[in-house]
């Protein structure tokens, strides 16, 4: 009889990047390979050193075999942050990121906004229950998809153009994923957001396809809102919504605005997804490089998006650990100075191992 085996390990793969990105990875793999050890599984870990140092070493942004290694060798890619002031055009922060985001057609990049302690909302007298949506972000179209050019560049007479590519199968598949999504978290609201009033040709398409797919959801009620109304009604009254779903740079926007209704971006995480297709967890913050390299960045976003990558590769429990861990740091006010603490990024990611290992 074969020996029992026991599951094969998840293939991480990790890019700290830039900025405090290499300060928070860290302390994710410490808490991550905590909350891993005390079940039966295994992790494989590999870091990538992708970012602005490789680049300027070498000319390295994102090489040209990584997406077919990803999808043949890992699970899943823990990215923390790129961005450096040394590389104002940000190519290799282009490159790598968004050269994932595209080439491996991660196009549903989930932001869950979640109160965890009522104290870290600017918003006066709401709580936890409040606070708990998650904007769906198409993530590989829209203006981010780098179509466009220059004219008579440095001239007065200047003309710079930025395509906006919006087609019918990019907005049909991510408008399926919120419901989809909102289906298996038990949600019972999709708003989805636009601006078809201006942009007449794109975001019509996402009013005509919102149209079309909204009645196969029945049980699910759907709205709509333009994006300027939707952003002054997130901060008005945020218990209105459970998942809301727009184009990438509104996107983009929204889920700084529900990161900070939550607590702010150091505790913010994020998924980009394909379902069944290796995906690629990060925070929500950047590089954040006012405060890189004085080792107070907060590690918890990054933490709950390793959190999102356990629960997505199926090690629900190990997730629940380290959110678990989050929840407890946040009540003790074991935390770094933005949510009020005293601790060092270090010192709080030593704190989540010890609580995750005493769980
Ligand atoms: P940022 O998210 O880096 O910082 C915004 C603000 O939030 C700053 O005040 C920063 O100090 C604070 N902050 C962010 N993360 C924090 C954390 N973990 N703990 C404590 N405070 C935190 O946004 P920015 O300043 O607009 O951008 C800086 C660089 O990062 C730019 O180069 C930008 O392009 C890049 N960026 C990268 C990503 C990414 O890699 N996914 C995301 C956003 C910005
Ligand atoms: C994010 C970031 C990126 C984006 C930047 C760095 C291009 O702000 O992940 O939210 O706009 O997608
Ligand atoms: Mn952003």
């Amino acid at each position: 009889m074969p020996e029992q085996s026991s599951p094969q390990p998840k293939r991480i793969a990790i890019i700290p990047g830039d900025g405090i990105g290499k300060e928070v990875i860290p302390e994710v793999v410490k808490v991550m390979k905590a909350a891993v050890s005390a079940g039966s599984r295994e992790l494989s870990i590999v870091e990538f050193d992708w970012g602005a140092d490789r680049y300027l070493r070498d000319g390295t942004t994102l090489p040209l075999d990584a997406v077919e290694m990803f999808r043949r060798d890992f699970d899943a890619i823990l990215l923390g942050a790129l961005g450096d002031a040394r590389i104002p055009d940000n190519r290799h922060g282009a490159d790598i990121l968004m050269g994932l985001r595209f080439r491996l057609d991660l196009y549903a990049n989930v932001r869950p906004c979640t109160l965890l302690d009522r104290r870290l909302t600017p918003l006066r007298d709401r709580d936890e229950n409040d606070i708990q949506f998650t904007v769906i972000r198409e993530n590989t179209e829209g203006s981010y998809v780098g179509m466009g050019g220059f004219f008579k560049k440095g001239t007065a007479d200047e003309i710079a153009t930025q395509e906006d590519v919006n087609t019918r199968k990019g907005v049909e598949r991510i408008l399926r994923f919120a419901y989809e999504y909102a289906r298996k978290h038990g949600r019972k609201r999709v708003c989805m957001s636009d601006k078809s009033n201006a942009l007449a040709y794109g975001h019509d398409l996402w009013r005509r396809t919102f149209a079309a797919v909204r009645g196969d959801y029945p049980e699910i009620e759907s709205s709509h809102m333009y994006i300027d109304n939707l952003l002054m009604q997130m901060v008005r009254d945020p218990s209105q919504f459970e998942v809301i779903v727009t184009c990438n740079m509104f996107g983009d926007i929204a889920s700084d605005v529900g990161a900070q209704l939550a607590g702010g971006l150091g505790l913010a995480p994020s998924g980009n997804i394909h379902p069944g297709q290796v995906s690629m967890f990060e925070p929500v913050h950047g590089s954040a490089p006012q405060i890189a390299g004085k080792g107070i960045a907060n590690p918890m976003g990054a933490v709950l998006a390793a959190a999102m990558m356990l629960s997505h590769l199926g090690l629900t429990g190990e997730a629940r650990r380290m959110e678990t861990a989050v929840r407890a740091a946040i009540a003790e006010g074991q935390t770094t100075a933005d949510l009020g603490g005293s601790l060092a990024t270090r010192a709080a990611g030593d704190w989540l191992v010890r609580r995750v290992e005493s769980a």
